[in-house]
């Protein structure tokens, strides 16, 4: 840990932190020394007293905030009753009605079923097998810059930085990789398409089928609504269109993961409601639970074939974190979701207008409460700035304001699904004060002074 940053915290953070480094394993990033002692809605106080205001929601979880007062009353009544009974042998109430009201927001125009695990990786996982078993097939298609989870089958899909695969030689077995519909970067080269998405679909069909894939050996094509960890990415309109057209053409599965996207946080339940298509199987965790751990895959019913014994989880869905869900579910109904889309356009158009005062923002754009801001080293080329993205961060921390990169260069911007206009007043005028002291710095000088 860089030693300024310690420097912005007390004795108590500091002398948890030495704790932790002596016995915590070193795989984890932390590169901003929070340590967290209380947190209330958007905003969480250190072991010291230190306020801060977060806009990183624990990763796109807490999405009705830091202990909603309804989510932790629904905890504790459940914990009053029983912990645990294993919902692979048993039954209970708060499990049934959970997925009850899953399947009844699912994605889907036909009867689904639902299947929990912890995580957002069990729910992939999980997606991954029951493509695999129901179609028997054994290929899978994935997007570069996606991120899926890290055990095994998932990681094995993930695709966002080496370093999260580097070492465990996953995805051996029969997983293709394809750009992304990234218009603001492309990879592939256009002519002829008028929507860069179906360019990609194209390359898929014409050129993966036709050289290392056989369609009818691909049991599923796993993706990202908006791919988050890949630097909060939207994919052009005619992408999903494109792609579901081409699942339905070979009898291909199409899995969407909503890990990130899911439950409200871009202004709709889901985030594949923004294009139009219907998927097979989706995959959910984060949000969906406000910060207790779960994980669940949905699937149209059709397609949950499997039997009696080929997969359970022992702790998954687990009656506390059911009816934690079940109260987050009903918060978010109950308006969050509707001002996820309110706040999501506001921080939208204030951040659009930001980028017109400086121009290393490369692109603003998102789905809601989901948005990513691209630095760029130059208005040309739109190279990823990722030394202006960390220093911006590094600044926001100076003044208080969590926030945490995506990809190469974006800021991701993602506070609870319950945010008040003054606290994004707050959280603006504290990035665009950062933004002011990094471009100077961190921006091609030429550009910045014909800018002015
Ligand atoms: C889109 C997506 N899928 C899957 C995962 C994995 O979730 P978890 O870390 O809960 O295993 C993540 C986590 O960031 C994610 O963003």
């Amino acid at each position: 840990m860089d030693e300024k940053m310690l420097t912005h915290i007390g004795p108590k953070a500091r002398r948890i932190i030495a704790r932790d480094q002596a016995v915590m394993s070193p795989s984890y990033t932390r590169t901003h020394p929070l340590v967290i002692a209380r947190g209330q809605g958007a905003e969480v106080w250190d072991a010291d007293g230190r306020r801060y205001l977060d806009f990183t929601t624990g990763i796109a979880v807490t999405a009705t905030g830091h202990a909603h007062p309804d989510v932790v009353q629904a905890i504790k009544d459940q914990a009053d009753k029983f912990l645990h009974m294993s919902g692979t042998d048993f039954f209970y109430e708060v499990q049934v009605e959970l997925a009850e009201k899953l399947v009844s927001i699912a994605p889907f125009s036909e009867p689904a079923r639902v299947f929990f695990g912890n995580s957002g990786t069990e729910a992939i996982e999980a997606a991954l097998k029951l493509a695999r078993y129901h179609t028997g097939r054994p290929r899978m298609i994935g997007f570069l810059s996606s991120f899926h989870g890290r055990t095994m089958g998932s990681l094995g899909m993930t695709s966002s930085k080496h370093i999260q695969r580097k070492g465990f030689f996953a995805g051996g077995d029969g997983v293709v990789h394809v750009p992304f519909a990234d218009d603001f970067r492309p990879a592939l080269a256009a002519q002829g398409f008028s929507d860069y998405g179906e360019r990609v679909v194209d390359y898929l069909e014409h050129t993966i089928f036709r050289t290392i894939a056989p369609p009818d050996e691909v049991a599923g094509i796993l993706v990202e609504p908006i791919q988050g960890e890949g630097g909060y990415v939207v994919p052009t309109p005619g992408f999903f269109p494109a792609l579901r057209d081409l699942c339905d053409r070979y009898g291909i599965l199409l899995i969407i993961d909503e890990v990130q996207t899911g439950v409200g946080r871009t202004g709709k339940w889901w985030g594949i409601q923004h294009f139009g298509v219907e998927p097979d199987i989706i995959a959910v965790a984060k949000g969906i639970a406000s910060g207790m751990p779960l994980g669940a895959m949905m699937a149209k019913a059709h397609l949950m074939t499997w039997e009696p014994g080929a997969h359970a989880s022992t702790f998954g869905g687990n009656p506390v974190c059911c009816a934690a869900a079940l109260a987050t579910l009903r918060l978010l109904e109950d308006g969050m979701i509707d001002n996820a889309a309110k706040m999501g356009e506001y921080l939208m158009t204030r951040l659009k207008a930001i980028q017109t005062r400086h121009p290393i923002i490369g692109d603003v754009r998102g789905r809601g409460l989901m948005i990513g801001v691209d630095l760029v080293t130059d208005t040309q080329s739109r190279k990823p700035n990722r030394a202006a993205r960390e220093a911006v961060v590094d600044e926001c921390w100076e003044r208080d304001l969590l926030l945490l990169g995506a990809g190469q260069s974006a800021i991701r911007v993602i506070p609870p699904l319950n945010i008040t206009p003054a606290l994004c007043d707050e959280m603006l005028e504290k990035f665009e004060q950062a933004i002011t002291a990094v471009e100077p710095i961190h921006f091609a000088h030429a550009e910045l002074n014909s800018a002015r």
